[in-house]
């Protein structure tokens, strides 16, 4: 019965962000492409990480308004999602400085305990794979979750999504839909383990 309070959202809530700022982004275009097929028990926010300064740890303790907020979305999600570049063989700056923004300080990590998903778009053959490890080097200590598979490199992504930031390949359209039903069964089997 409805006392007349608000309900609980029943649906798994899938926060994603992309390791680039750049406004043709293949991999904020991935997350668009996500944000078409999240399966109906499952809501998607995109989280622009443009505005996160420099990681200064002097200021750890009174972080700025932007880091505030994205700690606060990441822990109203039940499961994240990552899409990032490769830079120079490894995790973009700007993905690491959000990332160490919010496991701070010590004792307050926002993605503690988070199941996490990962996928990438590069223009080189390997798809980010080399950035994808090294992300989930990370994971490690901030104690994260992570989906192991299905792993999602997209390689060639300039063949890959159109002039509009539209990914256009059929192949990889299916690939992002079927990581984002991978991890909204993760996230639900961890949650009834949690129980
Ligand atoms: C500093 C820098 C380093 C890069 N290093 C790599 C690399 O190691 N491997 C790779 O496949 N592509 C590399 N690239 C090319 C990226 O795949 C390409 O810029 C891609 O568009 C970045 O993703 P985005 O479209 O989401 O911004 C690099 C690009 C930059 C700017």
């Amino acid at each position: 019965m409805n006392g007349g309070g608000k309900e609980m959202d029943p649906k798994i809530k899938i926060l994603g962000f992309a390791g680039s700022l750049r406004k043709q982004s293949y991999n904020r275009a991935i997350l668009a492409a996500a944000l078409e097929m999240v399966p109906d028990v499952a809501s998607l926010e995109i989280f622009d990480l443009e505005g996160i300064p420099p990681f200064n740890q002097d200021l750890e303790l009174q972080p700025p308004d932007r880091v505030k907020e994205f700690k606060t979305r990441i822990r109203a999600a039940d499961a994240i999602l990552i899409a990032t570049p490769e830079y120079n063989y490894s995790i973009p700056g700007v993905l690491k400085n959000a990332i160490d923004w919010a496991s701070r300080p010590y004792g307050d990590n926002a993605f503690d305990g988070k199941p996490v998903a990962i996928t990438g778009a590069s223009v080189g053959m390997l798809g980010t794979a080399r950035a994808q490890y090294d992300l989930r080097r990370s994971f490690v200590f901030l104690n994260m979750l992570p989906l192991n598979r299905p792993e999602v490199m997209v390689p060639l992504a300039q063949d890959k999504v159109d002039s509009n930031g539209r990914l256009t390949d059929e192949k990889t359209r299916k690939k992002i839909g079927e990581l984002l039903e991978s991890l909204i069964v993760w996230t639900e089997k961890l949650k009834g383990k949690k129980g």
